[in-house]
């Protein structure tokens, strides 16, 4: 299994913060933003790992993380020259990723799961992590049936289907990066994740996880603090 943190975009919710830095060096409590995905995947047991990062801010990232030696991880970069959503991940990695199958997690989202089980028992198809929101239209929106079978997925939508987001969490086999090269921009232009995730529904092969501990994406102002308060308060414990 090999790992992707995306961790581009211009961070245009967080101005003036991301002014001059990136959103996923901003600091989250006690630790560069960026830190809290890593560590999932390499809680997860993923040990090669795939950082893409917008040109900008692109030594920021190798001054902090470097090869990836203090954590016993191998850590490689690419730069996204264009942020044209989450699925272009796989077009930028397709070579890292080779024949192996992948997890991507969002550089922005912070988890207190820990979800090695489900990556090291991945076979095949596709893994998604969902969790009940109360502002669910900022997000990928996941509509269940009674027996917990994902009936759609769609990207921010007006009218909501169920309050459960598509969170920044997604392990996909090899098949994703073919499924990404047949994408077509949204209306927002952009490579979408929620139809990835959507293809593999169609097929068969979808496995929506739920998120049992606390989930953060860290995107707005009230997120950032709220995420940065919830790890300083479950530090003092
Ligand atoms: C993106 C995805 C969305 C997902 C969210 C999780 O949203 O498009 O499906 O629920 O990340 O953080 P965006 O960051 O583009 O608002």
């Amino acid at each position: 299994m090999k790992g992707i943190i995306l961790a581009g975009g211009s961070g245009t919710r967080l101005m003036p913060l991301t002014k001059i830095t990136s959103k996923q060096l901003l600091p989250v409590y006690d630790k560069p933003m960026i830190f809290y995905p890593l560590e999932t995947l390499i809680q997860g047991g993923v040990k090669d790992i795939l950082v893409i990062i917008a040109p900008q801010y692109a030594g920021h990232f190798l001054n902090l993380l470097g090869s990836g030696q203090e954590w016993g991880v191998k850590i490689s970069y690419e730069i996204q020259d264009e942020p044209k959503g989450i699925a272009q991940s796989f077009l930028i990695a397709d070579t890292f990723i080779g024949d192996d199958d992948v997890a991507l997690i969002l550089g922005d989202n912070i988890y207190e799961d820990d979800f090695s089980s489900s990556i090291r028992s991945f076979e095949k198809g596709a893994q998604i992590f969902c969790k009940k929101v109360s502002d669910v239209q900022r997000f990928g929106v996941v509509e269940f049936d009674e027996n917990g079978q994902v009936l759609s997925i769609e990207e921010k939508p007006d009218a909501p289907k169920s309050d459960y987001a598509h969170t920044g969490l997604y392990i996909y086999d090899n098949s994703v990066i073919e499924k990404a090269r047949h994408l077509k921009p949204s209306a927002r232009g952009e490579l979408e994740i929620t139809e990835i995730s959507d293809q593999y529904r169609k097929e068969g092969t979808l496995k929506a996880n739920i998120v049992e501990g606390c989930w953060f994406d860290c995107g707005t102002h009230d997120s950032l603090l709220e995420a940065s308060n919830h790890i300083q308060k479950s530090k003092q414990i």
